[in-house]
């Protein structure tokens, strides 16, 4: 029999990706989603609940009308500036709800998790690339949230042998090459999909947050990494845990690093339009340059992103944006 995985945050960005992918690899998925950042029309299939991780009575139903091998989480609150005008949303969403889980879980015996963490929970580098060893030390409390999570799992493993990987993303980017599901936040705060929504004129420009950075050309480098190669990673680590493997924390990104100015340059490439650009103070929190080490993950799990160029992934993005209608996506 296939295993059984629930999929908390299927009907996210992210989420919706994994759910695919592990349908492909012919598991046998369920989702839990609240709809509160999710969106329905990314939800595939029939088998989910409308409900959040911390709603106890809610999983205790689920667990007990269910048989999971593994729950991989990616229902978090991931804005940076929210975060910092409300934290207690985010320590009650990302992580006293992250503990009623862990709980309904350890009390049903599921003991395999897959985390969605974070690059912000290393705060500001004091080396590039990355890598897992690099302190942590986040900046904001988003970042505080994931670590403190990370640190639950560890502990929770000590104690009852619940056995986790922790990936963190660096920046997600693209969509699925079918152009059925991608990206659809609301508000929009991340760069590609606001930069392809001023290339096909839903927005009259883009603001790039700072154009003084000790950079080539001043403005922020990041690692962007193509959101089924992070499902792909998710498949890779489930399968290590589901084969007895000991728990991880691993980095994901492409290792290549892309200035703003770079990203508008590759949009208006790929989009054939030109993107109207406002040059804007810094936001709030914002490091130089983010660039992973994904060497311990290629070399532990063999992961292989298929996507090591902006390009391509853009153009996967330039895809779903196109399918979508602008009341879709404001
Ligand atoms: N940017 C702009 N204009 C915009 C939006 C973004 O110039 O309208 C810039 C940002 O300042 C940043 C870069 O584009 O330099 C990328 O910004 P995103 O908001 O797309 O992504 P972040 O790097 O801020 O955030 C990502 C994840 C977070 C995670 C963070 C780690 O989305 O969840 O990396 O630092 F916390």
């Amino acid at each position: 029999m296939a295993p059984k995985i629930l999929v908390i945050g299927g009907a996210g960005y992210i989420g919706s990706h994994m759910v695919r992918c592990l349908r492909q690899s012919s598991y046998d998925v369920f989702i839990l989603d609240n709809l509160s950042t999710g969106n329905r029309r990314l939800i595939l299939g029939n088998d989910w609940l409308e409900g959040s991780l911390g709603e106890a009575g809610l999983l205790e139903r689920l667990f007990e009308t269910h048989t999971f091998d593994a729950v991989m989480h990616f229902a978090a609150f991931s804005q940076v500036g929210e975060s910092m005008s409300d934290p207690l949303a985010y320590y009650k969403n990302n992580l006293s709800e992250t503990m009623v889980l862990l709980d309904a879980m350890i009390r049903h015996n599921v003991k395999r998790f897959i985390f969605s963490s974070t690059a912000a929970v290393y705060g500001e580098p004091i080396e590039t690339p990355i890598s897992e060893n690099h302190p942590c030390r986040p900046t904001n409390p988003y970042g505080n949230t994931k670590l403190a999570v990370e640190r639950m799992l560890s502990d929770c493993d000590s104690a009852y042998g619940l056995k986790s990987v922790a990936l963190r993303y660096f920046n997600a980017a693209g969509a699925d090459e079918s152009g059925d599901i991608g990206e659809l936040h609301n508000p929009e705060t991340h760069l590609i999909p606001i930069i392809l929504k001023a290339a096909s004129g839903e927005l009259d420009r883009i603001k790039v947050f700072g154009t003084d950075y000790p950079t080539e050309d001043g403005t922020c480098i990041r690692d962007y990494v193509h959101v089924n190669d992070l499902a792909q990673a998710h498949l890779l680590a489930l399968d290590a845990l589901l084969s007895g493997e000991e728990s991880q924390v691993y980095n994901l990104g492409s290792s290549n690093g892309f200035s703003v100015n770079q990203v508008i340059r590759i949009a208006e490439k790929v989009t054939g339009k030109e993107v109207p650009v406002m040059a804007s103070s810094r936001r709030e929190g914002d490091p130089a340059v983010l660039i992973a080490s994904s060497d311990k993950i290629k070399r532990e799990l063999g992961w292989k992103p298929s996507y090591t160029q902006l390009e391509p992934i853009i153009e996967t993005a330039w895809k779903w944006h196109r399918q979508q209608s602008p009341t879709q996506t404001t």
